[in-house]
């Protein structure tokens, strides 16, 4: 229940409200008491030490009201004289402000959500009342278990109403089991208008939230991958969704080769990698991960993406115009150094964030450059027996603790590549989905025996 001091401003209470959210009903008047002062004294009323916890403070409720005889009153937090400090009545007198009636009338505005949903649901549901909501864009995601689903649309309501940004609340309806890891969900209240624009990693995502996979809780892990990666590298983003590793690496001048099978997830890639302005260092792809994994090394080989180029200033180009006059070179075109840089033709590193699968495509890198798979072309001076791609690859696993989770990812992960890993192989744990389901991302680096294996 909501107080201050002793003032009950909490909702007024209607279990049970199901089919209609009826806004009308939360009125409520609450007699408080007001210090009438000159507009002079407001100022110094209202930051006194003394008073200062005595005031009002509620949203949408003013704390001052003017009357029409031109005085004003600073609205208290009490009912009566007896509630206040000595302290503060003290000052209050010595400041000859006059205690007067006043009714504070709050309203529906004046609630929180979570202030309206103890007021509506029944007494038994309130210890486990929703409390939350994952936004995206204009989206309020929610997941609500079968006891509050009656209230669902109600509660939908209300996210609408409080919270400015939501147009649209959706519920889970049932686990992910589909093979492009969209979740199906029903509208609870809003548009059924599921494009959203979404913000990650300072790149704008857009991408219809009901066809494609898209998870917000993975934002600290995209960001803590894509850091990993440099401008030198060409990554493989093999089930890469709509491009959150995929973009902000682009944007920061890595090389991206990206792809997802579902083909809703590649149309909004291939927009996302538009809109953001990085089709220079990066591509889309809609095959199957298996496919594309072969296919990645062939495209980047016939198909380079252009040298990375960073963004100079303008005193920075000045600066080298200089230097190389200095030495009595031939000042060079805007951006022309840069195209002395060798293309971007060979994989560096494979991102596979599909977690409940991705372990069963590794058998994809069993001779990835044998001869059998890259016919005529010659990878000799372009893969380094000893500097061979890194893998990343998500997973979930049973166990918790890191070493034996490690322990049961290793051993998945050596069956599928046909190889043991090296010692430097590690296992990052990025959050605990379930009870039971802990992800990870295992991350190493190909070896010889492996990628010149025959091909399977
Ligand atoms: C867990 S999501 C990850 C998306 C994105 N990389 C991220 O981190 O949010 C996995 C993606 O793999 C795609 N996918 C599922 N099966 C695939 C397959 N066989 N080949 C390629 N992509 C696949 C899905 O469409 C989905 O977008």
């Amino acid at each position: 229940m909501s107080r201050r001091n002793n003032l009950d401003i909490s909702p007024p209470v209607h279990r049970g409200m199901k089919d209609r959210l009826d806004r009308d009903l939360f009125k409520k008047s609450v007699p408080v008491l007001g210090v009438k002062v000159t507009p002079e004294k407001v100022h110094t009323t209202l930051r006194s030490e003394k008073v200062r916890s005595y005031i009002l403070d509620l949203p949408k409720t003013p704390k001052v009201i003017h009357c029409p005889d031109g005085q004003r009153i600073v609205v208290l937090n009490v009912q009566s004289e007896s509630e206040l400090s000595p302290e503060a009545l003290d000052y209050l007198k010595s400041e000859s402000a006059e205690f007067v009636p006043h009714t504070v009338e709050l309203d529906y505005d004046s609630w929180t959500v979570e202030e309206i949903l103890d007021a509506i649901l029944p007494e038994d549901l309130l210890k486990e009342a929703p409390r939350g909501y994952a936004g995206c864009g204009h989206i309020a995601h929610i997941n609500l278990n079968p006891e509050y689903l009656p209230y669902k649309h109600v509660i939908g309501q209300l996210i609408i109403d409080k919270i400015p940004v939501i147009k649209t609340v959706v519920n889970k309806t049932e686990n992910i089991g589909n093979q492009f890891r969209v979740f199906p969900m029903e509208l609870l209240a809003g548009e059924p208008n599921y494009e959203v624009t979404h913000s990650e990693q300072q790149c704008k995502f857009i991408f219809d939230f009901s066809k494609v996979y898209w998870n917000s809780r993975l934002g600290t892990e995209h960001e803590r991958l894509v850091n990993v990666f440099t401008p030198e590298d060409l990554i493989a983003d093999v089930f890469a969704g709509v491009g959150p590793f995929a973009v902000p690496a682009a944007k920061r001048g890595t090389g991206v080769l990206a792809n997802d099978l579902n083909p809703e997830s590649y149309k909004y890639l291939a927009k996302n990698i538009e809109v953001n302005k990085v089709m220079n260092n990066a591509r889309a792809f809609n095959l199957d991960g298996r496919e594309f994994i072969r296919e990645s090394v062939l495209q980047a080989y016939d198909n380079p993406l252009p040298p990375y180029i960073p963004h100079k200033s303008l005193s920075e180009r000045k600066k080298e115009a200089r230097l190389r006059k200095q030495d009595n070179k031939k000042i060079p075109e805007k951006g022309a150094l840069d195209t002395e840089k060798p293309p971007r033709n060979k994989v560096t590193q494979f991102v596979m964030n599909l977690p409940d699968s991705a372990i069963t495509f590794l058998d994809a890198f069993r001779g990835l450059l044998s001869p059998e798979h890259i016919g005529q072309r010659d990878l000799s001076g372009v893969y380094d027996e000893n500097n061979l791609p890194m893998v990343h690859c998500y997973c979930f696993t049973k166990v918790f603790e890191a070493d034996k989770a490690a322990v049961d990812i290793r051993q998945r992960v050596e069956e599928k590549l046909g190889a043991p890993l090296d010692e430097k192989a590690s296992f990052h744990h990025v959050r605990s989905v379930a009870p039971n389901k802990e992800m990870f991302c295992v991350s190493f680096r190909l070896s010889a025996e492996v990628v010149y294996a025959p091909a399977a």
